[in-house]
Order: structure tokens, then sequence, then C-alpha cells
């Protein structure tokens, strides 16, 4: 395992306020940079807005304002949510910052030196209301739809990056990197597009039909277009904002819309030709659906997650997201899905648990937590304690079956509920002849909480540090090897236990 981890998203549009497609994407990433900072690495985790183009350009003058201002307004909306789900990156980045721009021109000046870039005439079908060149894979039904206006047949003169001298080259390395693309079967999608010959990059839109983006430093007429900016955030902000740099990527995580061309075929070409090293991997995840249809601003389908946070807790949203969703696969969302899985697994489930044995330890032995008494170890203990549900999480978690691992916690937590029902601490209560033995009970049910705490934090931190907090413990970062049975807590002052769930009985 190395030292430092450095993991990425993909940076969202600026043009419509964050939904919760682009929440999965920043909590996912906000939970593995969580599990590998447990592990103990120096895990460093990127993510930011796209903020150039078209649409920004249109957006800000349907509001009669500049764009920068309409970028700045968007960036709090996003930042502000991100903040109250506790998606804490260690870099948010903006493209329009100057030091990206210029990282960017560089960027483009050496490859135009090297003679990677070239100048020709385009013809293409411009769509005169949306003022952007369109294909015919836009018609339906052989018409143009209403929103394109009339398109008519356009020469414009544009850079072009040489992609397709490239081709083989990518084809090779795809082939002999397996495990390059998460899940693998993406990786097929890749080489079965690398079947058709790659067509070169158009790089630039003349100035005169898009301001918005940065200017082209071999020609100040253009600016460069969508991908080559975008894409680049992931080395500019990697060389200037850390001490060292950052670069390569460990993890570079998209979604399924965004690997072909641009993350799986014009990324790893840039790279190359800017003679950078390739990243390590790149997890690619599905989409989240609303009645079968992705959501997203243009469908006009966008599920909000603050009403969700506002009823049942960032946490309860977090996990919901990361339990429901087979990592690359597609997956439903509904107000009742969600319901049941904070029922059953977190109120009923998780948060019931922590309450009744806090209760027990509060009614039986003032709040403080007795020792386990090895004479009085029964099978029962000694299974539980063996129980190897942190390496289970663990190996789920390398393989990002995110949703596996918290299968395996819940698993725990359960046979920890059986465990009370079992041992039945009420009626030891009631022997003093079993005065040690529920000690016994109590010492192994707390610490089995403890674990439990440990277990959790990636995906639902801020109930980790609850549960931590009412067993009177530091809320220092956590570290995955805490999680293992120990006899720890012995003689720890807790506090009474609040309900960690709220019963909910519908969403508004
Ligand atoms: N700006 C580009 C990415 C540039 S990366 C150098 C972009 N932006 S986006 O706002 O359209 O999408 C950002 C991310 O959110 C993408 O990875 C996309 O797949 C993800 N999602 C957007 N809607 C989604 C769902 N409905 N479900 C899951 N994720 C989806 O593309």
């Amino acid at each position: 395992m190395s030292e430092r981890y450095f993991l990425t998203t993909a940076i969202d549009y600026v043009n419509g306020r964050p939904h919760l497609g682009h929440a999965y994407e920043k909590i996912l990433a906000d939970v593995l940079n969580r599990y590998h900072l447990s592990l103990g690495q120096d895990s460093f985790f990127l993510t930011g807005l796209d903020e150039h183009g078209q649409k920004v350009q249109q957006s800000a003058q349907a509001q009669n304002i500049p764009p920068q201002q309409f970028c700045d307004e968007m960036a709090v909306h996003f930042q502000t949510l991100w903040k109250r789900l506790h998606i804490h990156p260690n870099r948010f980045v903006r493209t329009t910052e100057n030091n990206h721009k210029e990282v960017v021109r560089k960027f483009l000046q050496k490859l135009h030196d090297q003679g990677e870039i070239y100048f020709k005439e385009h013809e293409g079908l411009y769509s005169v209301r949306q003022e952007q060149f369109v294909t015919e894979k836009e018609m339906v039904n052989g018409q143009w739809p209403e929103i394109f206006g009339e398109v008519v047949k356009t020469v414009e003169p544009n850079y072009f990056f040489k992609l397709s001298s490239y081709q083989d080259w990518l084809r090779t390395y795809l082939q002999e990197h397996p495990e390059w693309i998460m899940p693998s079967f993406r990786r097929n999608e890749i080489l079965a597009a690398l079947e058709r010959p790659l067509g070169d990059l158009c790089i630039s839109r003349p100035k005169s039909r898009l301001s918005w983006g940065i200017p082209l430093p071999f020609d100040e007429e253009y600016v460069t277009y969508v991908w080559f900016d975008a894409l680049i955030n992931y080395v500019s902000f990697a060389y200037y904002d850390t001490p060292e740099d950052r670069w390569p990527a460990d993890l570079h995580i998209i979604g399924k819309d965004i690997l072909i061309p641009a993350h799986g075929v014009y990324w790893p070409i840039i790279l190359r030709a800017l003679g950078l090293t390739q990243p390590r991997q790149f997890l690619v995840h599905g989409w989240w659906l609303n009645r079968g249809a992705k959501i997203s601003k243009s469908v006009g389908n966008t599920i909000d997650p603050i009403p969700y946070i506002e009823k049942c807790g960032a946490d309860a949203f977090r996990y919901f997201l990361m339990r429901e969703m087979a990592l690359g696969q597609d997956a439903d969302f509904t107000d009742d899905k969600f319901i049941q899985r904070y029922q059953s697994d977190l109120s009923k489930g998780l948060g019931n648990l922590v309450q009744r044995s806090l209760s027990m330890l509060h009614r039986y032995r003032q709040g403080i937590v007795p020792p386990i008494h090895e004479s009085c170890l029964t099978d029962l203990e000694k299974d539980l304690q063996t129980e190897n549900v942190t390496t289970n999480y663990q190996s789920f978690m390398d393989k990002f079956e995110i949703h596996h691992a918290l299968g395996a916690v819940w698993t725990y937590i359960q046979r920890t509920d059986q465990y009370v029902e079992q041992t039945a601490p009420w009626k030891l209560a009631k022997d003093p002849a079993q005065s040690t033995r529920l000690d016994t009970v109590l010492g192994h049910l707390i610490e089995s909480i403890r674990r439990i705490s440990v277990l959790i934090d990636a995906v639902l931190p801020q109930t980790s540090l609850q549960i931590r907090a009412q067993l009177g413990l530091a809320t220092e970062p956590l570290r995955l090897s805490a999680a293992s049975f120990g006899n720890t807590l012995t003689g720890q002052v807790t506090l009474a236990p609040t309900a960690l769930f709220p019963r909910i009985e519908e969403l508004d």
C-alpha cells in the first residue's frame, strides 16, 4: 500500500444547480477518501466545477450578469451542499482560476510546438439558435428538434488535436492494463469504440462565437473548447496546489456518460502527448434514475438532496446512496426505498441497538462500562469477538463494493442485536449471582458498539462521531485498525443516549 493516495471526481457543469446525481459522485469520493485516511494513507481528494462554455455564457446572458458572476453564484450552491453533506475535499477547484488557465495555455503551447495541433477548415452542421455545431445523431425521427432552430451547413476554420495518431498506442495500453478501467466491462466498451478509426479532436471555438473560454496561447482569436480545458484540471491543480506534485491520480471517479470518448480516449491521449504519466485507475459509476430515466437537468427530473438532509440527516442520505447502488450499475431512487432503508437499517437497526445498549448500561451500571471477565465468556462472545467484519469490510471496500462493505457491517449489527436477545441482560440484572456475567455482557456489548462506530465512519461520519461522543470517547480521526475487538472501554464514563435516527413515517 502506498503512503499517498490521490483521488478526483468529475467537475460539475455550473449551468444548473447540483442534484442527486452530482451528490452521489461526491459522496462516493468522500467515502473513499475517508476510507484511505483510515488506512493511514495521506489521501487527497480533488473536486470542483467546470465553468467555461457556451451554456454558461448563455445562462449568464439570460440573467444579464457577467459570466464570472454567474459562476460565482452557482459555486456557492455546490459548495454549500457539499458542506451540508459533510463532503470535505482537500481542494475545490474552479476552472476559471488563473493558475488553471495558465497551465492549460502552457500545455496547449507545448502541444502546438510539438506539432500535435493543426488548423483546418471544418465543415459542419450549425444550429443558429443554439449557436453550436450539431451532428445528425441529434435528429429525432429525421427532424431537428425545435430547440435547434434553423440548422445550416457552415464552414469554420478551427484548431485540431491529432488524436488519431495515438489510436494504436491506446488500444495496446488498454489491453496491457486490465484493471485500468473499473468495472472491467467498461474497458471493453472503449476497445470496441477503438475498432473504428478515431477522428482528430476539434479543440477550439472562435471568440466571436464563444468568448467564455481560455484563449489559445498561439491564437488569441480562439478559445479552447470544453474538454481540453476541463480534463486538465486533474493535473493543473495537482501541480500548483500542493507542496509536491500529486500527479498521477490513483483514482478518477466519473459517471458512465463521460467515459467515452472524454476520459477513456481524449484524456489518456492528451497525457501521452504531453509526456505525463497515466492515472492508475478509473472508477466508472452508473446513473441514478428517476422512474427509469437518468436524473438530469436536461430531462427536467432532478432530485434535490436538501429535503432529505433536512428530514433525515446527511448521514441517512449518504448511507442510502452508498447502500442502494451496486457501483457501476444504475439504480432507481424512490422515496419509498429511502424511507424503508431509513426505518429498517438506521432507525430500528443501528439507532435502536446503540440506544438500548447505552440505556441498559445506565440502568444497570450507572453508565460506567464494566470489565469483561474472561472467566464468564461464552461461545457467543467469542464468536462475535473473532467475527471478521473488519476484514470483510476492507476487502469489499478495496473492490469498490461499498454496498457489500455496508452489508457486512449491518450483518454484524444484526448479530449484535441478536446477542442482546440471547443474553437478555434484563434477566441477568434480576439475579445478583449473575453480576460478573452481566458485567461481561454489557462490557462486550459496548465494545461492539465502539467497533461499529469505527466501521461506519467513512459512510456515516456524523453518526460515528455521535456514538463516540455518547461513549465519552475522543473524536480524533479514526484508523480502521481500531475496529478490532479489544477490552478497551473498562471504566469509561458514558453519556445518556439520545436517538440517532428518530422514527419518521413519511417524508412530508
Ligand atoms: N463537466 C463535465 C465533467 C468534466 S470532468 C473533467 C460533466 N459535468 S456534469 O455536471 O454533467 O456531470 C458531472 C458528473 O456527475 C459526471 O460524472 C456525471 O456522470 C455525474 N452525474 C450527473 N448525473 C448523474 C446521475 N443521474 N447519476 C449519477 N451520476 C450522474 O460531465
